[in-house]
């Protein structure tokens, strides 16, 4: 919790409201503030209750449950647990006889601009299909899958599939390096991987088969006995005989058998999936999600955030290697019945007006994406006339979204005037992969909205910010973020790691029983609305992606041969919001020119984006002889950010060991 302090600092003080209109009001799920606080007040009145209400809405089960929460065993706390539901079923088999059935589930826009358009009554056949090719492949309920796919439906229908089967899957982000997936496959010990020959991404073809094959032969992945490739482009790809098989030989197997797969029940606690994220340590942690509540959540986030009608577009930009392409793609959307469009390609391929373009041929009503990728939107539309939105149709969009990072209030005008033409309530979701879907967010046709404040928690969702000890701070104070009671689509463990899950999540100092976030907040003192300040552990926003200090630094020191001693914070960044900043202590002592620093520079960058991943390498590399430390010997974190923040040095730099090396550090490469 080393920047506690730089939170508290930044309170700054935005003005404008923007209250629903009459369009927003008009049928929403929840009109007007009444509506949200009554069922605030039913959920504060009788918190079970509420939820037991919630989950028999909005959740079909195949054995109805009896006991709401447990919190007999806190803080692994269960939800519905006697109760049995298949998740698939709960996304395609509900939708059956109903108007649903033909209605199209996926607009799937490929990299080149293809369209393929999928009903769900055929989402439900080919899920079956695929469901049966795991079942012949020996994948039972319980097993873990790990999934390593492009965007495409192909995606979807894979961990769709092993949701219908009870297998719990894995997905690794396509964008992760060999060894990130191999230490993946080993820690959630998965019998399978699925994945592509390659994918498609701004027109150009890249690897994934082959990284899986990289991965695999480092070692200790024994357990994998099946390797199943779409063949998402017609390059050939290199087989392991007796481990591989393409989609199509593993469907042609199946010719003449029973394209139908009944869902199997499984218990409401069952691990639906595991999903890894960065902590402040330098190994990923395996966030493990339930069924019964994680699929509640996702159903009603829909209804509750999205305010969503049977006439909608949906559009959520994420890949389904994130927690928001899991809950907003691979699983809400299709549990509410939406349509949906989902995206292979990147936002500035073949130029930066994609999205809006695809905004206007797909008439999409809600558009849920990441302030990162507005923010570079804005500057590619600021510098070239024919990207600026103004030049397509826009008029479809009814509700916009933000996730991932704090939208800071200029991005957030722009979307709202230039992309929502002012008509457009803009929803800034405030969740984590461990919270499994919103927890902090406006509701559209009831919240007044403040740029860059994720505003109220949902109903049922006891947020709150303290200090250290767990006491609650005034409005207008900076301070911890946590919820204090449990909700439904909450993470149930880390996977492997039930103590670190405890420590992590929910410390003993406040009693061991109340979910730290790991965000600073402060609340406005007028309305009491959320504003999230920034991690407060050593975790870092790149893009929306979230990355370890330590995990970074960890692949920096691998590097034997060169590197003695690594430190990582983060800088503000106008496009990415942070960026990763490396100080770096070489064996062979600082780089004597610019030019062999710049050429370390690069060696170390491609070093860790094959140790991690691409979306992991520093922007600035600093040498310094040494790093700043104090004289027992502890690296001066804050320090490290004012030098990679460019800001004068105002700290006590008299304890330093070796204050000479401030010199050094200040030139980044
Ligand atoms: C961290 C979680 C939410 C799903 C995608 C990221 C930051 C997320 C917001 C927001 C301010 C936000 C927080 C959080 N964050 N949404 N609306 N406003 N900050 O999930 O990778 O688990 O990252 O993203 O710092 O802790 P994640």
């Amino acid at each position: 919790m080393s920047n506690t302090n730089n939170n508290i600092e930044s309170v700054l003080v935005e003005n404008r409201v923007f209250p629903p209109d009459a369009r927003a009001l008009q049928g929403a799920r929840i009109s007007g503030m009444p509506a949200y606080e009554a069922l605030c007040a039913e959920a504060a009145a009788d918190f079970e209750g509420f939820w037991a209400r919630q989950a028999k809405e909005h959740v079909v089960w195949t054995q109805p449950f009896t006991r709401t929460l447990d919190e007999s065993n806190a803080p692994f706390y269960q939800w519905f647990d006697d109760g049995e539901l298949n998740v698939s079923a709960n996304c395609l088999d509900k939708h059956m006889g109903t108007p649903v059935e033909h209605k199209t589930a996926i607009v799937f826009e490929a990299d080149d601009g293809t369209v393929t358009k999928i009903s769900y009554r055929d989402l439900l056949g080919r899920v079956s299909q695929f469901a049966n090719v795991l079942k012949a492949e020996g994948i039972q309920k319980g097993d873990r899958v790990v999934i390593y796919m492009p965007m495409t439906i192909e995606g979807v229908i894979a961990m769709q599939a092993c949701a219908r089967i009870g297998a719990t899957h894995s997905v690794v982000f396509g964008g992760f390096s060999a060894k990130a997936l191999q230490e993946r496959i080993i820690d959630a010990g998965a019998v399978a991987v699925i994945t592509a020959n390659y994918q498609l991404r701004g027109g150009k073809e890249l690897p994934l088969k082959a990284i899986v094959d990289e991965g695999i032969a480092l070692g200790g992945c024994e357990s994998i006995k099946t390797v199943l490739v779409y063949e998402r482009t017609l390059s050939d790809w290199k087989r392991v005989e007796g481990r591989d098989k393409s989609f199509t030989e593993a469907l042609d197997a199946l010719e003449g058998q029973s394209h139908e797969c009944a869902p199997v029940p499984v218990g409401a606690e069952h691990p639906l999936f595991i999903l890894y994220t960065s902590g402040s340590t330098g190994k990923p942690k395996g966030v493990q999600h339930a069924s019964g509540g994680y699929l509640l959540w996702a159903k009603l986030t829909m209804d509750w955030t999205f305010d969503l009608r049977p006439d909608d577009v949906f559009w959520c930009t994420a890949d389904i290697g994130w927690i928001t392409g899991h809950t907003y793609v691979a699983y809400g959307p299709l549990a509410a019945g939406a349509t949906q469009v989902i995206f292979e390609g990147i936002p500035t391929f073949p130029h930066a007006g994609r999205f809006w373009q695809m905004i206007e041929q797909h008439k999409v009503s809600i558009f849920y994406t990441a302030p990162t990728a507005i923010r570079s939107l804005i500057k590619a539309a600021e510098s070239d006339e024919k990207v600026h939105p103004k030049n397509w149709d826009l008029s479809s969009l009814r509700i916009l979204g933000s996730v991932g990072e704090p939208i800071n209030p200029e991005a957030w005008m722009w979307y709202h005037r230039n992309i929502g033409h002012e008509k457009c309530p803009i929803v800034d979701t405030f969740w984590q992969t461990e919270t499994g879907g919103h927890v902090i967010t406006p509701l559209p046709g009831a919240t007044p909205l403040v740029p860059g404040s994720c505003t109220l928690p949902l109903p049922g969702i006891m947020a709150a910010i303290v200090d250290e000890t767990g006491k609650d701070l005034p409005h207008g104070a900076g301070g911890m973020l946590v919820i204090k009671r449990p909700w439904p689509s909450m993470i149930r463990t880390i996977w492997n790691d039930p103590e670190r899950f405890k420590k992590s999540y929910f410390p003993e100092e406040m009693g061991g029983t109340i979910y730290l976030a790991g965000d600073g907040a402060v609340r406005s003192e007028d309305r009491g609305y959320f504003r999230i300040t920034g991690r407060i552990d050593d975790v870092l926003n790149v893009s929306g992606h979230r990355l370890g200090t330590m995990e970074i630094e960890s692949a920096l020191v691998a590097k034997t041969d060169l590197v003695a001693e690594a430190a990582v914070v983060g800088r503000p960044d106008d496009v990415t919001g942070e960026a990763v900043c490396a100080f770096v202590v070489l064996k062979r002592g600082r780089p004597t020119s610019d030019e062999e620093a710049r050429k370390i520079a690069a060696e170390l960058r491609s070093w860790v984006a094959k140790e991690i991943g691409p979306i992991a390498k520093p922007k600035d590399i600093r040498f310094g002889e040494n790093l700043p430390k104090t004289r027992s010997g502890k690296i001066m974190r804050r320090l490290l950010r004012s030098i990679a923040k460019g800001e004068a040095i105002t700290q006590d730099t008299s304890t330093l060991e070796n204050p000479a090396i401030l010199e050094q550090l200040g030139q980044a490469y």
